[in-house]
């Protein structure tokens, strides 16, 4: 049973294939924390141990007995204002201007099946995989109600969290903060695992031990961002790739975050993650609801890559579209780095026709086909073919890229308003900024004020009527800025705090729908690169473009940070052209390809321009992908080193262990050295593999642990990629 009550106790009991987490309804209804970790049967209500505690707080109800203070006492939810002065899980400030929020026990339901978070993504509920437990708190002095849903996946080691706020006053309140998650440690013993960056530097993974005081990773830009990502493991500080403990938080959610980890004199840490309060406030009349995103939690005994699995197999089994679901996508073409945005039909023609000649699957015709879209200044909110540059219109153009056999994809970037363009003369209002400021410009772009249904629907009906008569397999949806200037012309002063929030749940209900008009079409999110990569967009879309920088030697540190949560199959990668267009470093076409082959695989070039050997290299490159996408992309994916060493490795192995694809990529060459071996991971030990790069036949145990000697590699950032079948 994957959640059950134990009445005497007053324990709930959480447990996965692994795992446990419990928490109980302690003195005086508070929900106290127990633990998560590894599966433990009974219940662990012997952890809480109370004692007086100097210069704390008491609840009332305690009298003159000091020994139970909230500052110590783990709440599941923690409150504002009584006496847990720690990072808090909800803040509200009540009519009379107060506020106090102290939650405690009223009732709870246990159910199979997965609860829905209405206009927000969330883990999809897939036959009877599921539990959901309701937990029903009240403020001890009003009728501010939270419901606390839990939802346990019993096969992939996860648990999910949200909460429901419920103003059932006759007066309204504010949200000032309504976070998803609060998961509490009783020790200071820890590693923080977060991922920074910036545009094209995303996901950079940083170890450090957690530390008294606030540690916070958190976005204010509107979007999840390039600079930190919406997820932080903490572990154990000797867990390493293949043992000891470790835990995962995720946010399902794709605009501002905030993820906070506090530790206190008590060797506690407490770790609360959701939307950022610094950029929210929300009005909830009497009878209104608010709901959290979702947040994804999981623990692996098993060190970081078995953590990494429990999100890949979420990720690709439980959020993605399951139309999409172990499918790869298509080998594409896309023209961006060939052209930029200055191309006109017959180009692109000659572009799709010297890729499907190479092997090529799918062209995608990237930013600059719509409205007066002749330089980046211009054009954005009119999503109407440019017939100037596409005669034949979209519906045209994507029948002569089918004709030619291939696929056709096309950009967009829905979100987004240009100050020249139709949209901009005719409804100034729609974009976010304030009157009487001049908006700050990044791009030479602003943002559309999706808080407003009208303009999502507007946005909709463009893009519908353009594409409903075109044959489109895929659409990349761009975003190219980040939010300032916040403020919604549609919303009343005392809402603005709002805008943030509504504007992404204006996001999610494109997404939704335009997804669901074109369930056939694949969509792949991208932000400038990889400013949201999350599981928000994951939800919609079962791929997003990793980084705009495309520099394979770059993309070792992206992918290596972007596989911590996420799989290999989602993760946009491609080929592109050398010098490379972001770092200027050039490296051999099968180097690119190394990286490429551990995502979506595809091209960000013109092939009129390779060479001939280059041009035989893409067709073995797509032939290999095509053959082995399903071991490299979609197989359980091994970081074998890190990526601060002369060399880097990685590979992937097919679920049924009979495959697996192999990387090893030299940074630095030097004379003399001696021999690199590498030790191979989750192979079938008693299996017999064939290495045909390397004409070797050796079984699944000497690989994994004497490890497989690297050929001496006379050159700087060079990859050899290695393929293993099982005999
Ligand atoms: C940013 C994207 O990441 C690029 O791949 C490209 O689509 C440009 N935008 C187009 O403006």
């Amino acid at each position: 049973m994957g959640i059950t009550f134990n009445e005497e106790k007053k324990v709930f009991l959480l447990k996965t294939k692994n795992t446990s987490y419990q928490f109980r309804v302690a003195e005086f209804g508070f929900l106290e924390h127990l633990y998560y970790g590894r599966r433990v049967e009974e219940a662990v209500d012997y952890i809480p141990v109370r004692l007086r505690h100097g210069f704390e707080a008491n609840p009332y109800e305690m009298k003159q007995d000091r020994t139970l203070c909230l500052d110590v006492l783990e709440q599941e939810y923690p409150g504002f204002g009584v006496s847990d002065f720690k990072t808090s899980a909800c803040s509200i400030i009540h009519a009379d201007g107060s506020n106090c929020i102290d939650f405690r026990y009223v009732s709870h339901r246990i159910y199979n099946g997965k609860y829905t978070i209405e206009g927000m993504p969330s883990l999809r509920n897939k036959g009877d995989d599921w539990m959901t437990l309701e937990v029903v708190l009240q403020d001890v002095a009003t009728k501010v109600e939270v419901t606390l849903f839990y939802g346990v996946l019993e096969s992939c080691d996860v648990i999910t969290r949200h909460a429901v706020i419920r103003n059932l006053e006759d007066t309204e309140i504010t949200l000032h903060a309504a976070h998803s998650t609060c998961l509490s440690f009783p020790t200071d013993e820890m590693d923080q695992i977060d991922f920074y960056g910036s545009w094209g530097h995303e996901r950079n993974a940083q170890r450090t031990p957690v530390r008294h005081g606030k540690t916070v990773v958190d976005s204010i830009r509107g979007i999840s961002s390039h600079y930190y990502n919406p997820t932080i493991v903490l572990c154990d500080h000797e867990t390493t790739e293949t043992a000891g403990d470790c835990y995962g938080v995720a946010l399902v959610y794709s605009g501002n975050f905030q993820i906070t980890v506090e530790v206190n004199d008590f060797k506690q840490t407490r770790v609360v993650a959701g939307i950022h309060p610094d950029t929210f406030y929300w009005k909830l009349n009497p009878g209104e609801t608010f709901a959290t995103p979702e947040a994804v939690m999981s623990f692996s005994a098993a060190g970081l890559t078995g953590l990494s699995h429990h999100y890949h197999d979420v990720v690709r089994h439980f959020l993605i579209p399951g139309q999409f679901e172990n499918q790869r996508c298509p080998v594409l073409l896309n023209n961006w780095e060939a052209t930029m945005i200055d191309f006109d039909e017959e180009q692109l023609m000659q572009i799709a026709s010297a890729g499907k000649e190479l092997g090529v699957e799918m062209f995608v015709m990237d930013d600059g086909w719509f409205g007066r879209r002749t330089n980046e200044f211009r054009g954005l909110g009119d999503w109407q073919c440019n017939l100037e540059k596409l005669p034949s219109g979209i519906a045209g153009f994507s029948k002569r890229i089918h004709g030619l056999g291939l696929k056709f994809g096309i950009w967009i970037e829905p979100e987004m308003i240009s100050e020249d363009s139709r949209l901009y003369e005719e409804h100034p209002d729609w974009c976010i900024a304030i009157p009487g400021r001049k908006p700050t410009r990044q791009r030479y772009q602003l943002i559309l004020d999706y808080s407003r249904d009208e303009v999502v629907e507007y946005i909709f009906d463009q893009i519908y009527n353009e594409f409903k008569d075109a044959e489109i397999d895929y659409i990349k949806w761009d975003m190219n800025r980040s939010m300032t200037d916040r403020f919604s012309q549609a919303l009343p002063a005392e809402r603005q705090g709002e805008l943030c929030h509504r504007y992404v749940l204006g996001f999610y209900k494109l997404m939704e729908k335009l997804t669901t008009t074109f369930p056939q079409i694949r969509f792949e999110g991208c932000c400038g690169g990889g400013g949201r990569f999350d599981m928000g967009v994951l939800y919609y879309a079962p791929q997003i473009w990793c980084s705009d920088d495309t520099d394979a030697i770059e993309r070792i540190c992206i992918q290596h940070g972007t596989s911590f949560f996420y799989p290999p199959s989602v993760m946009g990668a491609h080929v592109s052209v050398c010098p490379n267009q972001q770092t200027g470093r050039s490296v051999s076409i099968d180097t690119r390809a190394a990286l490429a082959y551990y995502g979506t695989f595809g091209y960000e070039l013109d092939p009129n321009e390779l060479n001939d050997e280059e041009k035989e290299a893409v067709k073995r490159q797509i032939q290999y992908y095509q053959e082995h996408a399903l071991t490299s992309a979609f197989g359980k994916y091994y970081r074998l080193t890190g990526v601060g060493h002369e060399f880097v490795a990685f590979m992937s192995v097919a679920d049924d262990q009979k495959s697996a694809v192999f990387s090893f990529v030299q940074r630095r060459t030097s004379a003399n050295k001696g021999i690199i071996y590498i030790k191979l991971r989750g192979l079938n030990e008693a299996a017999v593999y064939t290495i045909p790069e390397l004409g070797l036949e050796l079984s699944g145990a000497s690989l994994m642990y004497a490890g497989l000697p690297m050929p001496v590699i006379k050159a700087d950032n060079t990859a050899k990629t290695f393929t293993l079948i099982q005999k």
